[in-house]
């Protein structure tokens, strides 16, 4: 007899591995009866996908846990049970304090348990459940893969983990904390995974990892490849046609990431590769381990390898210790490379890590100031940068609906939303469009008739 059907609400927070993990969770559970649905108030089972990246990130988990109790509260006067789970980062680096201080919660796990979500949530039945080892087993040889029709319903652009976790341990990131040391999953996974999303319409993957160039997964022999090689092997899945990754670090830009750069029309010409800080003392109270001009030197070279090569990156503001010198020293690196699109935050001290313990914090006030400044020019950077597109044709993978009748949104190879007037049989193709005119985040264009 198949499993009673059961509903599962997973919500997501943090980075665009989340977004896969929990895709990968709701696999795991689906052949145990639980179908995902998108109303949090028909769920048996919620499990909230949690980012401990910076303050504001973890604690949106207690503050929706709150919300939790209440929705459990007036299922159970319906007579519906309501299991709540709290996954992900937070999960991994508080687990212990999640299970004291919210007694809403009947099961925490961390990001190597996903593979026994089925097993934890018939004990969480039972019992309050914790789960945050790092076992010794893959746990993606122990996930199943997702149903074609599942994937397909997902989109046409989908993520595949590639590598997970850090060795690098810059003194400002939970990252090797909370996703473990640094392990690439084998090349034939990948690619049988990346044929399993071509062969249900997939036309993009972006491969994911903390420090994704620093991929060394095993070939059937055993010999470690780069994600150079790596990306040269998918790009021969046919049905794939674009190829993309995130995120990166910059020692880890390799020659053979490089060529791939240059040989493969797949691999789209968008690079994220964050630097954080442009002043060499922060850089190195950071432990980054490499300098501002190493980083300059990078981004120059991959510009001779890929000359239309869009560049995004992320920085922190207000590292302990940052000076206004240190600071403008970011300034002129961000004007040097002329970012297509950056992230940047306010630094949020996490605990457990080197830099939690710096003195010489930066006072509010001024991060803020700098977080500002810095905001501006990288706005003032993106739009002259959609600007330029204006008149040239970029091939846009039309990928739903627009905000208007009759218009259709994609996204062009540097990342850009694009809006275009197309019918909606177009969903699912990749077409030429002549860039009309852009705006701070998205360009709209026409097709260009054949
Ligand atoms: N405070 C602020 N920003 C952080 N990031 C990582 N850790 C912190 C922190 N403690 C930023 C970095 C990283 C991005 C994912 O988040 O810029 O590249
Ligand atoms: Fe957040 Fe980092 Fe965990 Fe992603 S890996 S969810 S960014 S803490």
């Amino acid at each position: 007899m198949p499993p009673a059907q059961k509903k599962l609400f997973i919500k997501t927070f943090g980075c665009q591995m989340n977004v896969y993990d929990s895709n990968r969770m709701a696999d795991a559970l689906a052949p145990h009866g639980y179908l995902q649905t998108s109303n949090m108030e028909e769920a048996d089972l919620v499990v909230l996908n949690t980012c401990h990246i910076r303050e504001k990130a973890s604690e949106k988990v207690f503050s929706e846990l709150g919300r939790l109790k209440k929705l459990r509260e007036q299922r159970s006067v319906k007579g519906r049970n309501t299991m709540i789970g709290v996954a992900g980062c937070v999960a991994q680096a508080e687990g212990d304090e999640i299970i004291a201080r919210a007694p809403v919660v009947d099961l925490v796990f961390g990001p190597q348990s996903y593979h026994r979500l089925p097993e934890l949530v018939t004990r969480a039945k039972m019992e309050r459940v914790i789960d945050t080892d790092f076992p010794e087993e893959d746990k993606f040889e122990h996930l199943p893969a997702p149903a074609r029709k599942i994937s397909a319903s997902r989109g046409l652009s989908a993520f595949l983990t590639v590598q997970e976790g850090c060795d690098k341990f810059c003194s400002f990131c939970v990252v090797p904390y909370t996703r473990g040391y640094e392990t690439s999953r084998p090349m034939a996974a990948i690619i049988s995974e990346a044929r399993d999303l071509a062969g249900a319409g997939i036309r993009e993957i972006t491969l994911l990892g903390q420090n994704v160039n620093a991929y060394h997964g095993p070939d059937a022999d055993g010999n470690e490849n780069g994600l150079g090689a790596l990306l040269f092997e998918l790009a021969g899945i046919k049905g794939i046609e674009r190829l993309r990754y995130t995120t990166s670090h910059p020692n880890d830009m390799n020659d053979e990431l490089l060529a791939a750069h240059r040989d493969l029309p797949q691999l789209m010409p968008y690079l994220h590769l964050p630097v954080q800080s442009g002043s060499d003392r922060i850089l190195q109270a950071m432990n980054r381990r490499h300098g501002s001009k190493s980083y300059l030197q990078i981004i120059e070279k991959i510009r001779k390898y890929r000359p239309d090569i869009a560049i995004s990156g992320d920085f922190i503001v207000g590292f302990p210790g940052e000076s206004d010198e240190d600071f403008s020293d970011t300034m002129t690196l961000v004007k040097e490379v002329g970012y297509a699109s950056a992230y940047s935050f306010k630094y949020s001290p996490r605990p457990g890590t080197p830099g939690a313990l710096l003195e010489n914090r930066v006072e509010p006030e001024v991060a803020d100031e700098r977080l500002q400044q810095l905001q501006e020019l990288i706005k003032r950077q993106q739009g002259e940068f959609n600007d330029r597109c204006c008149g040239k044709t970029l091939s846009v993978l039309l990928e739903k609906p627009g905000r208007q009748d009759g218009q259709l949104a994609g996204r062009s190879p540097y990342l850009q939303a694009v809006h275009v007037d197309a019918p909606s049989s177009m969903i699912g193709s990749i077409v030429p469009v002549r860039i009309k005119s852009a705006g701070p985040n998205s360009l709209y264009g026409e097709l260009i008739a054949d």
